[in-house]
């Protein structure tokens, strides 16, 4: 049993009382990789934002749910060193899918673990996401639950249409499940394709897709239920346009790719969502990147070379995101 406390982590209980008061967001990232997480850690530690390490099953089974822990244990130690005294950093699993999966985690030092049993009937989700809580809390581990579903591609479960969280639930799954946060569905979803081009008008003037927007009502109503509760957003990528036309620009292929503008984002901060998911973003900084590297310059073999802009690349959207979308910066 590793303690998450004797790591320098912390779990996101004071955070996001913190950020449902202040009413701003924290970002939460996902990272697979060192480039990844020096980005993430270089950009907290900057803005002087809390920031949330969030651990996949993709991430899992690419880099090592063991190394991925030291690695994040490793950057509490290098936030001390970039000059951030106190860092408040939360390692996080991210789309947790069983109970023996939650437990290794919290056993192993997560500081907070998400349940996403969402694609279950209901009384099956309160079920299991009470038993991961019930556990979790043992240790002090802060638990994420979801009620209602994604559109799109929820790690490896697949839901053709969204189904929004319905606000007359809420109230009885987080007294029943004990969670301490609920991530809801509101119009978000995964990945880089978020609407289909027929959900979406065309700007006449960039002939950009706009997404039709979040439901507002839903989550305003969600909040009624549950006043002061942190709300958590996933799928919450705005996939920038500037880094699709670079990808598609240096041999890569995106068409149509669209996410949830940066101001919905915004405004969603400034409520009860306490914590917005951001993965795909990262993944376009970083492949924008490195596609532009080597197509500029295609005797380079040092991956230092393209991996060292790719990390540049992230580090600045990471900062876009805290300073201008979230307003978590100075927060920690
Ligand atoms: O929620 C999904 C995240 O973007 C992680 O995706 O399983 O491909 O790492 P992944
Ligand atoms: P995006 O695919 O929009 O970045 O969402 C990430 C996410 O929700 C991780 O749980
Ligand atoms: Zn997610």
């Amino acid at each position: 049993m590793v303690s998450y406390k004797d790591l320098g982590l912390v779990n996101t209980r004071e955070m996001f009382a913190k950020a449902v008061k202040g009413g701003y967001a924290i970002p939460a990232f996902n990272f697979n990789n060192m480039e990844q997480l020096q980005a993430i850690i270089q950009a907290a530690a900057e803005t002087k934002s809390p920031v949330i390490l969030q651990v996949s099953k993709g991430a899992r089974n690419y880099a090592n749910q063991t190394l991925l822990r030291y690695m994040a244990q490793g950057a509490v130690e290098y936030a001390k060193e970039l000059g951030w005294e106190n860092p408040q950093i939360c390692l996080h699993l991210d789309h947790g899918d069983s109970f023996e999966l939650c437990k290794s985690c919290v056993d192993f030092g997560f500081s907070s673990v998400m349940i996403d049993a969402s694609s279950k009937p209901y009384e099956e989700n309160i079920e299991l996401s009470r038993r991961v809580a019930e556990y979790a809390h043992k240790y002090d581990v802060t638990v994420e639950a979801e009620l209602g579903v994604l559109a799109g591609v929820e790690d490896e479960v697949s839901a053709e249409e969204s189904h929004y969280t319905r606000p007359e639930e809420v109230i009885d799954f987080s007294k029943r499940t004990g969670c301490d946060s609920l991530a809801i569905s509101v119009g978000t979803s995964h990945g880089a394709y978020k609407f289909r081009p027929e959900q979406c008008t065309r700007d006449p003037k960039t002939g950009r897709l706009v997404p039709p927007p979040l439901a507002f009502d839903v989550l305003h109503e969600i909040e009624k239920k549950l006043p002061g509760f942190p709300i958590v957003l996933h799928g919450s990528s705005s996939v920038p346009q500037e880094y699709v036309d670079i990808i598609n620009a240096n041999g890569g292929h995106l068409p149509d790719a669209v996410g949830i503008p940066e101001e919905q984002l915004r405004e969603a901060s400034r409520s009860a969502v306490c914590k917005i998911n951001i993965d795909s973003d990262s993944r376009l900084a970083m492949t924008a990147a490195i596609r532009k590297t080597l197509n500029d310059k295609p005797g380079e073999f040092d991956p230092r070379k393209y991996l060292g802009p790719a990390r540049d690349e992230m580090k600045k959207l990471y900062i876009h995101k805290i300073v201008d979308v979230l307003g978590s910066d100075g927060k920690a």
